[in-house]
């Protein structure tokens, strides 16, 4: 049979993966916001995407959800921006914008922050190999004024679990 367009034609996304559209700013940070509130030292996530794409919006909610006593910025100048909680909880936050090479990469210590708090990743493609394997990867496409698309991978069981959590989000009316 050749291409049917109905609803049971279209691709079915494994369990390991969710697509979502987003209208509006505020409906990514909503998104990233649930995601936040269950972020935990150690995760990883990684946000791909150009420039304009949403990446920073995201981790505005993110932040927010996580409870950050920061607001978040673009780290332009600086790689890494830290967020504190008042329960003294840390989340990173690397914007890879700026490297230049992967050994410049190398000089950042993934692993310390990872033993200390979770990590944000914008431009997680610069940073090659050095990307932890197990992670949360989340690319954002520009589609129109104030529509981008979202698609979440989960790569391991931590990863998965989290996913849930956003998808019973999405399904909770994000
Ligand atoms: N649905 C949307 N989700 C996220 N950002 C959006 C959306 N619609 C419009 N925007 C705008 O697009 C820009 C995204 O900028 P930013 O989050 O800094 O992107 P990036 O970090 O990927 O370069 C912001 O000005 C934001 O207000
Ligand atoms: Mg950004």
């Amino acid at each position: 049979m050749g291409a049917v367009y109905n609803s049971e034609a279209m691709p079915i996304l494994d369990a390991h993966m969710l697509e979502f559209f987003s209208r509006s700013p505020e409906q990514t940070r909503r998104i990233g916001m649930r995601l936040g509130g269950s972020l935990k030292k150690g995760d990883v996530v990684c946000l791909q995407g150009e420039l304009g794409a949403g990446k920073t919006t995201f981790v505005q909610g993110l932040a927010q959800g996580w409870g950050s006593l920061d607001s978040v910025s673009s780290p332009t100048f600086i790689l890494v921006n830290q967020y504190r909680r008042a329960d003294g909880e840390k989340l990173f936050h690397l914007d890879a914008y700026r490297l230049d090479s992967v050994p410049e990469a190398e000089e950042l210590d993934l692993d310390s922050m990872l033993a200390e708090g979770a990590l944000l990743i914008e431009w997680p493609e610069r940073l090659g190999n050095l990307i932890p394997a197990e992670n949360l990867w989340i690319n954002l496409d520009h589609i129109a004024d104030e529509h981008r698309q979202m698609n979440f991978k989960a790569n391991g069981r931590r990863f998965d679990d989290l996913l849930d959590g956003v998808r019973h989000a999405m399904v909770g009316g994000a």
